[in-house]
């Protein structure tokens, strides 16, 4: 696997990739990869000739009083972790290669942005979508792989590829869970071990949720009552627990028939968020 740490270089080299024909998979990352990570690499892997993972925690993503320079960075693992899963290349540049002096582009995606994590974090998508618009200009892949977790940073990506026509196909993976349901993020790295335990009460209200549409309950208050009471049990008060729609987030009366629970919640020193897709049976 190679390093590249300039947008020159990553240019040059998937230049040369596709003058042999081959199509090239992009795995977008802020590094400190876990399973999830993983997942997407592979799902890269078994589709595209040359992969190309990128690890850039982009700092116009994090508000002011945000986890930037608490975030976790360990390139030495994360390279290991990326050449153990085939990786061809891992593009790692300097803020300074991704936003030169005189940087003064921002892609803004309308409406999608102001509902929950975008709500709570003012121009956290703004980052994202720019950030992400500028890799695909930069590494100009087939497809590019998401994990489902981020559910509303998918459906910005999509809306921003869609609107700008994008030649990029955005591949969704799904969430990678550990054997307790705590879905994977580099975030969970912040937990203690009795905060470790609490988080469990995200999964396990989404899935509590689950389970009375599957019994019939598609009311939003009835279905969101019974995830609200799962966290009321932890001591977690969500920053948002919410029914959306799956294709532009509109808040939903119901699952009728099928919706999006999402929730974000602080616990201990993490903020953290996960969803589930419902289905009314
Ligand atoms: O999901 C992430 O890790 C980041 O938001 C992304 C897509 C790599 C953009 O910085």
């Amino acid at each position: 696997m190679r390093i590249v740490r300039s947008v020159e270089d990553i240019r040059a080299a998937v230049y040369e990739a596709r003058g042999r024909g081959a199509t090239v998979g992009l795995v977008p990352t802020m590094g400190a990869f876990h399973a999830g990570h993983l997942s997407l690499m592979q799902a890269a892997r078994a589709a595209h000739d040359l992969v190309v993972v990128s690890l850039f925690v982009n700092p116009t993503q994090f508000g002011p009083n945000e986890d930037l320079a608490a975030y976790p960075r360990d390139e030495q693992r994360d390279a290991r972790l990326a050449e153990q899963a085939g990786v061809d290349i891992l593009f790692a540049p300097s803020a300074a290669d991704m936003y030169p002096d005189g940087f003064a582009t921002t892609v803004h995606v309308a409406g999608l942005t102001d509902v929950m994590c975008g709500a709570a974090r003012p121009g956290h998508f703004d980052g994202v979508a720019t950030v992400v618009a500028k890799l695909f200009g930069v590494v100009a892949p087939d497809a590019a792989y998401f994990g489902q977790k981020d559910a509303q940073q998918l459906l910005v990506i999509r809306r921003m590829v869609r609107d700008l026509d994008i030649p990029v196909r955005v591949v969704s993976c799904p969430i990678v869970r550990e054997d307790d349901g705590l879905a994977m993020s580099s975030r969970n790295a912040y937990l203690d071990a009795a905060s470790r335990q609490r988080a469990t009460a995200l999964h396990r209200a989404l899935a509590a949720a689950a389970d009375a549409v599957a019994h019939g309950t598609t009311d939003a208050d009835a279905v969101l009552g019974t995830a609200r009471a799962v966290l009321d049990a932890a001591g977690i008060d969500p920053e948002y627990l919410d029914l959306h729609s799956l294709d532009d987030l509109t808040a939903q009366e119901a699952v009728a028939p099928v919706a999006l629970l999402a929730v974000a919640a602080r616990v201990g020193a993490a903020r953290l968020i996960d969803n589930m897709v419902l289905e009314a049976p």
